[in-house]
């Protein structure tokens, strides 16, 4: 069948439903009409999300608002604020915006209707335009033609009158919002703020830190760096208030107040990245000692607080002072992403005339950076981590020998141990002599981390009677244990610089010290693959060993058989500690 008569290119009101789906988090939405707001010169610019009461009684976030105080639009602009594909920066390079799609697929991601009011003169009224989803469909469906009307005066409905700016701006409001129902994208409207205050203080850092004011339901967002460079910060605030124990005024200070001191991150690389005419900046940095503390804290609530577990493995890109990506980026990674990795803020950033060489997409998230850079980006990293890596060893190991926290943290396992040990055959060792033996257990002590006298008897008496004592201590070599045989028991260190004992005892410690609700399915999938993994490789590693002996047979084949027996009796005793 021929078409007689032309038809429109865009079945707008479906095509518009169809664009709903543009997977926007609420955060990154709200994200575009901040950006649009900074780029109309705005000093400050207001969110609110406005609640009422679902179904069931529960909050939900049904209108939001977006007031800024920038330049404001003129008729004409504001009338094209609606209109997809209509943008005064189209394809700018020196802009945030350009693509002219942002405003209005951000809004619909999560809302149906869009409204604007706007003035560029302080004494002027207020010019207002809108286009509602729902008609828009309704008017398709009955044939009509969908336009966007000329904007006419409104002062708003007095509900909305407390959030307009006294001179000049821009109030949008997305109404009608249906995407934010309580189980589908946030578990309650106060979880959903909290997430949007902590996405948006990292996207506009370099804004916040500059002195512009982003405020959400009017609490004013510090700027949060992954890099813990940018000074008067959230995590300088949460460094702050831990060090101070909350004793002084420090502690229920607004949430606006900024830091009185700062805790920077070492930077380990500030380097120019180039491949072929493209460019950008790579910056690494190592948290600093009051948020790297000591071994193994990388997951508690002070750390949560300063955001460390989301900066495990991630990367921030940064566009024209915007931060567009903040996700784990494994693939480059070399060697894959390691536990301690979440202490290393890693950054890049760029401009908009290599955005097609990053893969920057209209929605302005996500990158996917072209294969040559990515490996380049691959090479820096893997010099930088290593070097982030071995500071990290380094200093944690200081601190372990100074204040020997690891002491104890076999005990429960080594006291049912014990327990069990009763009933299994008793220990042909002819131990060393009573000095000699006394000399053993001093430095068993001090290797815990016991140095003064009163402190080393404390130790040495509980100790006394386990025919077992297992403690994690820092020693040089790749030796992965270290056994001393006394007459009445063995004692077995543990090597916490060994690659065992940093990529799978540490991690899956911490994972079993945690509630079941603190952990993602994917970290103990992970923890779980790379527990076969390790003890998989610590048979082979064994049988390797074994095979150094040109009999071992005739040499390791009781201790072969002895050490199945016993692990059997014992994992038959011992079982769920704690
Ligand atoms: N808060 C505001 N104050 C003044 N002008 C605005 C404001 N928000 C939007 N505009 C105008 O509306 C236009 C359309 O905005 P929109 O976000 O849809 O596109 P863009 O910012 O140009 O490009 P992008 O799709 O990349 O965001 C902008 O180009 C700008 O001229
Ligand atoms: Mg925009």
């Amino acid at each position: 069948m021929k078409t007689k008569t032309g038809i429109p290119v865009i079945r707008s009101g479906q095509a518009l439903q169809s664009l709903r789906d543009s997977g926007y988090s609420l955060a990154a939405a709200l994200g575009e009409p901040v950006d649009n707001s900074l780029e109309a010169a705005a000093n400050n610019i207001d969110l609110w999300l406005l609640e009422e009461e679902g179904a069931n009684a529960k909050k939900r976030v049904h209108q939001i608002v977006i007031a800024d105080d920038g330049r404001g639009m003129d008729p004409e602009t504001l009338q094209h604020y609606l209109q997809l594909g209509f943008s005064t920066r189209y394809m700018s390079k020196k802009t945030i915006g350009k693509y002219g799609v942002g405003a209005k697929l951000a809004a619909l991601n999560f809302g149906r209707r869009i409204e604007v009011w706007s003035r560029t003169r302080d004494n002027e009224g207020w010019l207002y335009v809108r286009f509602d989803l729902d008609e828009a469909l309704a008017q398709e469906e009955n044939g009509e033609e969908i336009f966007i009307e000329e904007p006419n005066q409104s002062t708003g409905p007095p509900e909305l009158a407390e959030f307009f700016p006294r001179g000049s701006g821009t109030v949008v409001v997305w109404s009608k919002v249906d995407r934010l129902e309580e189980g589908r994208r946030a578990a309650d409207a106060n979880k959903l703020r909290v997430e949007v205050e902590k996405e948006l203080s990292r996207i506009f850092r370099y804004f916040l830190s500059g002195g512009i004011r982003i405020a959400v339901n009017g609490t004013d967002l510090l700027p949060h760096d992954p890099l813990l460079l940018m000074e008067g910060t959230w995590a300088d605030k949460v460094i702050e208030e831990s060090l101070d124990g909350g004793k002084s005024e420090g502690k229920g200070k607004a949430k606006t107040t900024r830091p009185d001191h700062h805790y920077p991150g070492t930077v380990l690389g500030d380097e120019t990245i180039e491949v072929g005419d493209a460019q950008a900046r790579l910056r690494v940095t190592l948290y600093p000692k009051e948020v790297t503390r000591k071994r193994g804290l990388g997951g508690d609530k002070f750390a949560k607080a300063l955001r460390v577990p989301e900066n495990w493995g991630a990367i921030s890109f940064i566009r024209l002072d915007r931060e567009i990506n903040y996700t784990n980026v494994p693939r480059l990674f070399p060697g894959g992403v390691e536990w301690q990795d979440r202490f290393v803020g890693i950054e890049v950033s760029f401009t908009p005339d290599h955005d097609e060489f990053f893969g920057v997409r209209n929605v302005k998230r996500g990158v996917e950076p072209h294969e040559e850079f990515r490996a380049e980006m691959s090479k820096r990293l893997k010099k930088l981590l290593q070097a982030a890596r071995t500071q990290l060893e380094e200093r944690w190991g200081a601190v372990q020998r100074e204040d020997h926290d690891k002491d104890g943290e076999h005990a429960p396992v080594v006291e049912a141990a014990a327990e069990a040990n009763r009933t299994l055959p008793k220990p042909r060792v002819k131990g060393p002599a009573p000095d000699e033996e006394k000399r053993i257990l001093d430095d068993l002590a001090t290797d815990v981390g016991r140095t003064n006298d009163a402190e080393k008897q404390v130790y040495l008496d509980r100790i006394k009677d386990q025919p077992f004592v297992v403690e994690s201590v820092d020693f040089p070599g790749t030796n992965f244990i270290d056994l001393q045989h006394l007459n009445d028991k063995v004692i077995i260190r543990l090597n916490t610089r060994h690659r065992f004992y940093r990529e799978l005892w540490e991690p899956v410690n911490e994972i079993a010290q945690r509630s079941a609700g603190a952990i993602s399915p994917e970290q103990a999938v992970q923890a779980a693959k790379r527990t076969i993994e390790a003890l998989t490789l610590l048979l082979i590693a064994y049988g390797k060993a074994e095979s150094m002996h040109e009999d071992p047979q005739e040499r390791y084949g009781e201790l072969r058989s002895y050490w199945g027996q016993f692990l059997d009796s014992l994992m038959g005793k011992v079982k769920n500690i704690k």
